[in-house]
C-alpha cells in the first residue's frame, strides 16, 4: 500500500484525493453523531462473527474491549477525527486498529459501509422517536392540566378569527392535547414500521460468510433483520417518515404558537406568558414579547424544509447505494433537534401561562357570540324552521349593533317586535356560561363533556 494513499482502499489507489474532494466527499463533519449507534453496530457484528465462527473468540473479545476504548475516547473527547478517513465508519475503524492492531482488520468481514450507515442511521432516528414520544406526553400533560384548571371558564371562539360562539378554555386546551395526542401515535407507527436491522445487508447483495441477521437484529433492539438487502441498503424512507411526522407535529405546534402571540398581545390580553419564556426589548421598556412561541412557529420551516430536501435527494436513485444518500444526515439531525427544543419550549409555555380569566368571560360576551343559542332558542321555543330563526336573529343582532349594545341588553319589548312569540326565557341562553354548559353534544364543549376527556386521556397516558 503506497504511503500516501488511502489506507482503507489505498490498494488501487495511487494519489491522495484532492483538497476539494476531500472537502466534498467527508462527513466526518456531521456524522460523528452516530458514534454510539456506529459502535453498538460494530458491536453486534463482532460478537455475531465469533458466534458464527467467522472469526475468533479472542479476536471479537479484543475488537470489544478495543471499541470500548474508542468510544469511552469519543465521549470524553479526546478523540481526533480526521476529516482524511471521511466518516466515523472508518475514523472508528481506524482508531480501533491503532489501539488493538491487526484483529481490527477482521471487523469489516461480511458487512460494508452501506449496511453498516443504514444500521447507525435508524439507531439515531429511533432514538429521536423515543425522546419524541417522552416529549410529546409531557407536553399533553401540561395541556391537561391547564384544561382542567379551566374545564369552565368561558372564551370566545373563533372562525375566521372572528368571534364565533363561547367555548371553554378547557376545550380549547383538549383540542391541542388531541393533536398531539395524534402526533404521539404517529411517532410510535413510525417506530414500529421502521425497526428492522439493515446489518448484514453488505454492500447491496448479501454475503458469502455464514452470518446470522437475526442475532445482530435481536442484539440491537431491532423486531427482525430487513428481508430483502437491496431494500435494507437504499431506503430511506424511515427518516423520511420521521420527518413528516416531525413536519405535522411542528405545524401543530406552529398553530398554537400562533394563538398565543395573539392571546399575549395588548389588544387580546388572554393570557400573560411567564419571564421564564418572554424577552424584553433593548429599547420599549414596557415590553414583554412572546419569543418562544414565534420561535417554535417559525421551526416548521427548517423541519419542513427537510422532508422536502431529502425526499428530492431520493427521488431520483436507482437502486442500491449512491452517495447522494450521505446527505441524508444532517437534515435529520437539523429537525430532530429543533423538533424536540420546540417541544420542549411549549411545554414550559403552557406549564407557566396564566390565563386572563374575567379578560376572556368578558371577550366570549362581546361580538353577539350567543347568536346561534338564541337562533336554537326560537327553533326550540317557538317551532320556527332553523332558516327563519337565523333570519330574526340577524335583524336582533343588526338593532344590537346600531344602537351599539349586545344582545342581552335589548329590551322584551324590542325583541317582540322582531318577532311576537319571544319571551323573557330567551334572556337565560343569552348568557355566555349557559352557552357552553348547553353544548353537551360528544366532543362539545360543555365543562362536563370536557372533564370526561380530561379523565380519558389520563387514563390513556
Ligand atoms: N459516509 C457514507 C454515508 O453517509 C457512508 C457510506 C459510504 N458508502 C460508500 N459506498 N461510499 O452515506
Amino acid at each position: 500500500m503506497s504511503k500516501t494513499s488511502n489506507q482503507m482502499w489505498g490498494g488501487r489507489f495511487a494519489d491522495q484525493p484532492d483538497a476539494i474532494m476531500e472537502a466534498i466527499n467527508a462527513s466526518i463533519g456531521f456524522d460523528k453523531r452516530l458514534a454510539a449507534q456506529d459502535i453498538a453496530g460494530s458491536r453486534a457484528h463482532a460478537a455475531m462473527l465469533a458466534a458464527t465462527g467467522i472469526i475468533s473468540d479472542s479476536d471479537a473479545e479484543a475488537i470489544r474491549e478495543g471499541l470500548l476504548t474508542v468510544l469511552s475516547e469519543i465521549e470524553g473527547g479526546s478523540f481526533e477525527f480526521s476529516t482524511a478517513l471521511e466518516d466515523i465508519h472508518m475514523n472508528v475503524e481506524a482508531r480501533l486498529k491503532a489501539v488493538i492492531g491487526e484483529p481490527a482488520g477482521r471487523l469489516h468481514t461480511g458487512r460494508s459501509r452501506n449496511d453498516q450507515v443504514a444500521t447507525d442511521f435508524r439507531l439515531w432516528v429511533r432514538d429521536q422517536i423515543d425522546e419524541a414520544e417522552g416529549s410529546l406526553t409531557r407536553l399533553i400533560h401540561a395541556l391537561l392540566a391547564q384544561a382542567e384548571a379551566g374545564a369552565e371558564w368561558v372564551m370566545p371562539g373563533f372562525t375566521h378569527l372572528q368571534t364565533a360562539q363561547p367555548v371553554t378554555w378547557g376545550h380549547h386546551m383538549m383540542a391541542y392535547v388531541e393533536m398531539f395526542g395524534r402526533d404521539l401515535s404517529r411517532v410510535r407507527d413510525a417506530r414500529k414500521r421502521m425497526n428492522e436491522s439493515p446489518l448484514g445487508a453488505a454492500a447491496l447483495a448479501g454475503t458469502g460468510f455464514p452470518i446470522d441477521r437475526h442475532m445482530t437484529a435481536q442484539a440491537l433492539g431491532f423486531d427482525a433483520p430487513m428481508a430483502n438487502s437491496l431494500d435494507a441498503v437504499s431506503a430511506r424512507d424511515f427518516a423520511l417518515e420521521f420527518l413528516s411526522v416531525a413536519s405535522i407535529s411542528a405545524m401543530h405546534l406552529s398553530r398554537f404558537a400562533e394563538e398565543l402571540v395573539i392571546w399575549s398581545s395588548a389588544q387580546f390580553r388572554f393570557v400573560t406568558l411567564s419571564d421564564r419564556f418572554s424577552t424584553g426589548s433593548s429599547i420599549m421598556p414596557q415590553k414583554k414579547n412572546p419569543d418562544a412561541a414565534e420561535l417554535i412557529r417559525a421551526k416548521i420551516g427548517r423541519i419542513f424544509g427537510a422532508n422536502v430536501a431529502l425526499m428530492m435527494v431520493m427521488k431520483g436513485l436507482p437502486l442500491a447505494y449512491s452517495k447522494d444518500m450521505q446527505e441524508d444526515k444532517e437534515q435529520v439531525f437539523d429537525a430532530a433537534d429543533n423538533w424536540l427544543l420546540a417541544l420542549a419550549a411549549m411545554e414550559g409555555m403552557v406549564r407557566d401561562m396564566t390565563a386572563n380569566v374575567a379578560n376572556l368571560e368578558k371577550a366570549a360576551s362581546a361580538g353577539f357570540s350567543t347568536a346561534t343559542d338564541l337562533a336554537d332558542w326560537l327553533v326550540r321555543e317557538t317551532g320556527l324552521p332553523f332558516r327563519e330563526a337565523h333570519h330574526v336573529t340577524g335583524a336582533l343582532v343588526a338593532l344590537a349593533e346600531k344602537t351599539g349594545r349586545d344582545l342581552p341588553d335589548l329590551t322584551l319589548d324590542e325583541m317582540q317586535a322582531v318577532h311576537g312569540n319571544i319571551t323573557a326565557s330567551v334572556y337565560d341562553v343569552l348568557g355566555v356560561h349557559n352557552s357552553v354548559a348547553s353544548r353537551r353534544s360528544y366532543g362539545g364543549t360543555a365543562p362536563d363533556r370536557v372533564r370526561e376527556q380530561i379523565a380519558r386521556w389520563k387514563e390513556a397516558l
